[in-house]
């Protein structure tokens, strides 16, 4: 392995005050000397202990419950407690802006309960991850001496564990969403604290507007709920926006604990960052103290997965403090992802290697470190296709400075970045918007089922453009979801129903009148979490045969479909994944997400039927639902999208890589160097012309151009 000098580094010099280091360029010392004057900028104390009336029984209890109050008392945010109560007590809506970290996530929530605000309904705190909802209220429960589920709960897609007494309520962004659709008023909740506002998920941002009209509702109206409370949390500074939206609320600072930290930037491009990554942390590791931890911010689980395994392969001949290796990605349990939260042990290194999430929901003590990809993988649309496409692409500045603080919050810190100084400069500032980068279907959808009977006048914070919200109409036309008028059709209300794209949901309607919902459901579960199959290049071939004997030259999806059912009829199941390369976790993901697919069905009536031998009715439902994402095969060896008219190859992990059919449909298009299409199956042109005879004729299925 080729070990970098120090020369390979674009060093930015010693911290003084004019370097960008973290410190001297963006690091927030919030008084009114550094911030620029603004009339509706509160600044919050700090220093002081704020009071609390101890009502969750935080006082006594063992060393544990000690250690966690002391915990709670050093937050940056404590300090601001008096402050922050009173100005939520003189306002309808309220900004705070706080370094991550800093006890807003954990801490507000349980500062409106001690002051009994909360009262006569429960506070929902929304997060754009269902893990981060997890594992903070599990914390929060904690630090509370409650058990999970009851005063505190949490609710995530397929999981509710709340109860008719719980008041602090952690939710998915997207799960407050599904609860406006039934209850527009939100008449459940006194307060809504909508967290991680800076990072403008698609759900957030309908939050905005849905918030904002119930808090109308309840303000004119005469209903007896009380006055609904919002409070917006973000931990970037550009909360100007939030304010303007909400009525010019008042925007309330509180200052973090930030340590200076150094930046480097690699002299020269990365193709390979994950090369460059790695013998960036060997270095670090062998020259750095014990229990200076790290922290990698990579693109997603299974660069991640890679990555570990290379780690642990070159570690065996590298010296250096013992290594604790841990990984942080959405899909993991939240069992292993706590661990990141347990002290180095002496002698010992962490190295985390997350996703995005611990750019700013999650915080890991100990860390001095970080390595910056300065990559995440993001879903991107494109607006005249249709397509969501998941890409690899780079971060903006915000998010790099966010990465970058990572390292500084125990101690002064290091942040390594895989890009030139050059390339940094080139970022974007910040990043744009879900909501103007996504298929806009389910969004809509969303915004007509919550009852807004004119979409083009919803008051979005931000506007998609026209085209996006043409395109998705169009498609959900298309789909039966909504009418010539954009209204919402009785099929597009069970669209709407499922917390699933509604192309997938059109393939278990399709299913229903074909007789096969338990294998479409069954499919659907499948497609929903993180892949089921591992194929390490070390053992590819022997993953390769291991599963062959469930390849189905039908596609991919009617593949999975068998191996879900081996999955599920064999006994040992340990066993049986190690044996077969499939990945136990994800697949049991999948199980509980078709038993929650299943019981909405019964819900809607929608009959659970099953015709085993029958493939090729179960593929007729993949492609009536998929049908905009269709390929084909072109005299010149590579596949044509059909839609938005972009060539394509087959993914090599698909079945379908050395057959290459004539007419596929695909859930999935990934766009890095070239475009691949992956989870195929096989169609026939006549199903697609019944089904959809207009929009068939007119992008030509049936002539092979
Ligand atoms: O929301 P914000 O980023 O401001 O901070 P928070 O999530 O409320 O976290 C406050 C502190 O609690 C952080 O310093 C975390 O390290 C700590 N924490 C923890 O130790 N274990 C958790 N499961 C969650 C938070
Ligand atoms: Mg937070």
């Amino acid at each position: 392995m080729k070990r970098k000098t120090s020369s390979d580094w674009n060093t930015m010099g010693p911290r003084t005050a004019s370097s960008p280091t973290l410190a001297g360029f963006k690091h927030p010392r919030w008084d009114d000397s550094t911030s620029s004057p603004n009339s509706r900028r509160v600044m919050m104390p700090t220093g002081a202990l704020g009071g609390g009336s101890g009502r969750s029984g935080s006082e006594g209890g063992s060393a544990n419950d000690l250690v966690m109050l002391q915990q709670r008392r050093n937050l940056p945010m404590a300090a601001a407690r008096p402050r922050f109560l009173s100005e939520v007590a003189k306002h309808e809506t309220v900004i705070l802006i706080g370094e991550t970290g800093c006890g807003k996530t954990t801490q507000i929530p349980q500062y409106l309960h001690e002051a009994r605000l909360e009262a006569p309904h429960a506070i929902a705190i929304t997060q754009p991850r269902r893990m981060a909802a997890i594992s903070i209220a599990k914390r929060v429960a904690q630090e509370m001496r409650v058990s999970i589920g009851s005063l505190v709960g949490y609710k995530v897609r397929f999981e509710d564990c709340t109860d008719t007494v719980s008041r602090l309520i952690y939710l998915t962004d997207g799960m407050l969403l599904r609860e406006a659709m039934l209850d527009p008023l939100l008449s459940r909740y006194s307060w809504i604290v909508l967290d991680e506002a800076h990072e403008r998920t698609i759900s957030t941002d309908i939050l905005f507007g849905v918030v904002k009209a119930a808090q109308r509702e309840r303000r004119v109206t005469t209903t007896n709920l009380c006055p609904l409370k919002v409070i917006v949390m973000s931990a970037t500074l550009d909360a100007d926006k939030f304010s303007d939206y909400f009525h010019k609320a008042p925007i309330l600072f509180v200052s973090g604990r930030q340590f200076p930290v150094d930046v480097r930037h690699v002299r020269d491009s990365q193709d390979d960052w994950q090369s460059a990554t790695l013998s960036t942390l060997f270095q670090i590791h062998q020259e750095a103290p014990e229990r200076h931890d790290m922290l990698v911010f990579l693109t997603g689980q299974e660069e991640i997965e890679t990555m570990m395994r290379q780690i642990r392969r070159i570690a065996k001949d590298i010296s250096g403090p013992k290594m604790t290796l841990l990984c942080l990605y959405a899909a993991q349990q939240t069992a292993i992802q706590q661990k990141v939260f347990f002290p180095t042990k002496a002698g010992c290194r962490k190295i985390v290697l997350s996703t995005n999430i611990a750019e700013t929901s999650l915080t890991i003590p100990g860390i001095r470190y970080v390595i910056d990809s300065c990559r995440v993988k993001a879903k991107v649309h494109q607006p005249s296709t249709g397509l969501d496409m998941l890409k690899v692409v780079r971060i903006s500045q915000a998010q790099a400075w966010q990465r970058t603080g990572r390292a500084g919050r125990d101690a002064e810190g290091q942040c390594y970045r895989m890009v030139t100084r050059a390339e940094f400069d080139r970022l974007p500032k910040d990043s744009t918007p879900e909501i103007l980068r996504c298929n806009l279907s389910n969004v809509i959808l969303q915004i007509l089922s919550i009852g807004v009977k004119d979409i083009l006048k919803f008051d979005f914070m931000q506007r998609p453009p026209g085209d996006a919200i043409e395109g998705a109409l169009r498609q959900l036309k298309l789909l039966g979801g909504v009418d010539d008028q954009n209204q919402l059709t009785p099929e597009g209300k069970k669209m709407a129903a499922f917390p699933i794209d509604p192309k997938l949901t059109k393939m278990i309607l399709r299913a229903k009148d074909l007789g096969v919902t338990e294998e479409i459901v069954s499919i659907v579960a499948l497609m929903s979490g993180e892949s089921i199959l591992v194929t390490p290049t070390a053992k590819k071939e022997e993953a390769l045969n291991s599963r062959r004997k469930f390849v189905s030259s039908e596609g991919d999806l009617i593949t999975y479909l068998k191996i879900f059912r081996a999955f599920k009829s064999s006994n040992n199941k340990d066993q049986w994944c190690q044996q077969h390369f499939v990945h136990q976790r994800n697949m049991t993901f999948a199980l509980e997400i078709r038993k929650q697919l299943i019981d909405l069905c019964h819900k809607l009536n929608i009959p659970i039927q099953s015709n085993v031998g029958q493939t090729d009715l179960i593929r007729r439902a993949i492609a009536e639902g998929m049908f905009v994402n269709v390929a084909k095969l072109t005299r010149e060896g590579y596949y044509v999208t059909l839609d938005s008219r972009q060539q394509a190859r087959i993914h090599p992990s698909s079945v379908m890589f050395q057959t290459k059919p004539e007419l596929v449909v695909f859930t999935e298009l990934i766009s890095t160097q070239k475009n691949y299409i992956r989870n195929l199956t096989l169609v026939d042109a006549n199903w697609l012309l019944e089904a959809q005879p207009d929009y068939y004729r007119q992008h030509r299925i049936v002539t092979g151009d």
